[in-house]
């Protein structure tokens, strides 16, 4: 079993991280979704409802797994008896804080793998934050996020006014 595992905020999940769960779907058997219990950023979304919005989002993907976790990721990495972790890199921007943390898991477990996956193009300008900018100033988010996403943000955002 080739198990691989995708941390991220997700709050909320994008078409972008939706791509990324595809590709790497087709590389390992089982993928696990991990979303970080990051309450003390602020998050729009409680962990229970990005799990949930990830879980109907990857519905018909077969092999996707939905999971949450705190502390340290090489120690869920170790609870759930993995050692790859998945990254989407958009730009070369990504790429000294995905080199940190990645050289950082490898510090802290040495058998622990970083591999970085290539979004599909169209996705490559899309964040979370950006969507959420996006869509609070009425801005049109519907191709980049999935429709249950869309559905959660009209319900949890008000719209500025005028927009
Ligand atoms: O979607 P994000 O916010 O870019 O994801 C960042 C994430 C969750 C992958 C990262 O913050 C993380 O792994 N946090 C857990 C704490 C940890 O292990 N820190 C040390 C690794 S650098």
């Amino acid at each position: 079993m080739r198990t691989a595992v995708y941390p991220g905020s997700f709050d909320p999940l994008t078409n972008g991280h939706l791509d990324i769960i595809r590709r790497v779907t087709h590389l390992f058997d089982r993928v696990l979704v991990a979303v970080l219990e990051n309450e003390g950023k602020a998050p729009l979304f409680s962990v229970n409802e990005r799990k949930e919005l990830i879980a109907r989002c990857t519905r018909e993907i077969p092999g996707v797994e939905v999971h949450s976790f705190s502390g340290l990721l090489v120690d869920f990495m170790g609870r759930v008896n993995a050692n790859v972790v998945v990254r989407g890199i958009r730009a070369v921007s990504d790429y000294e804080y995905e080199l940190q943390m990645a050289l950082m898991n490898r510090d802290l477990n040495a058998s622990v793998e970083t591999i970085f996956m290539l979004p599909a193009v169209e996705y490559t300008y899309v964040s979370s934050r950006l969507v959420k900018e996006v869509f609070r100033l009425g801005g049109d988010v519907a191709r980049l996020v999935p429709a249950p996403v869309l559905e959660s943000l009209k319900q949890r955002l008000p719209v500025a006014a005028g927009a």
